[in-house]
């Protein structure tokens, strides 16, 4: 039989050296090296932040100028408004959960790459596994991309697909709406839909695997 450092405590999962198994995690995330050019570049490595049994966990890009120098998930401007969009459902940022799609700073706020995608992954992966969200909310293009596959967010922003049990929806980035001011009322009335969403999830029934690829429904 293998050994398991880790039992439950409550809803945590915890090791023997009492630290939960997302500080544990997030102090793995912090000695990641796989991109060469984001280690080189980095101040901080940005793993997340918030509550690890959180029922919802937004999901954004990659950590900007202020997230690299903080080493903490939008505290830029899109954060500010990322914090409004959170007060205008009751929600304050130690109830939810905050990551991104890779964990260190492109440089120049470039866009992500594919390859720095695929080896932050596992790190999202396990952030997943172990906070157990109820609903995952994805924020721009990039994250979308990483639970929607080949769907385009000016089509799929404000709906939501329920698969193993977990809502996901998406949203436009809070960001576009300071690139954009068109876009703040959509996301403000996107982000409003959160709260029945996640009421009727318990009622969602749960669907076969095949359809669960398929479940996409307009809230
Ligand atoms: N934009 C993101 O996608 N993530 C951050 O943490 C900050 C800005």
């Amino acid at each position: 039989m293998t050994y398991c450092p880790c039992y439950h405590r409550g809803n945590r999962i915890v090791n023997r050296n009492n630290m939960s198994a997302l500080s544990e995690l997030n102090q793995q995330i912090g000695a990641c090296q796989k991109c060469q050019v984001l280690t080189k570049n980095r101040t901080n490595v940005v793993p997340g932040e918030g509550a690890e049994d959180a029922e919802i966990m937004f999901i954004g890009e990659a950590p900007g100028w202020n997230e690299d120098k903080q080493g903490l998930p939008f505290v830029g401007q899109a954060g500010m408004f990322l914090n409004e969009l959170l007060a205008s459902i009751n929600l304050r940022r130690n109830q939810i959960y905050i990551t991104n799609i890779i964990k260190c700073r492109p440089q120049g706020n470039r866009d992500p790459l594919l390859s720095e995608i695929q080896n932050c992954r596992p790190w999202l992966d396990r952030q997943i596994e172990i906070i157990s969200p109820k609903m995952i909310v994805t924020l721009g293009r990039y994250s979308m991309a990483t639970f929607f596959p080949g769907k385009s967010i000016s089509k799929i922003h404000g709906t939501a697909l329920k698969k193993d049990n977990i809502i996901y929806y998406a949203m436009y980035h809070p960001a576009a709406a300071l690139h954009q001011r068109s876009l703040r009322q959509t996301i403000q009335d996107d982000m409003k839909r959160i709260p029945s969403l996640l009421a009727s999830a318990e009622a969602i029934k749960p669907v076969t695997p095949e359809a669960q690829q398929l479940t996409m429904f307009e809230v």
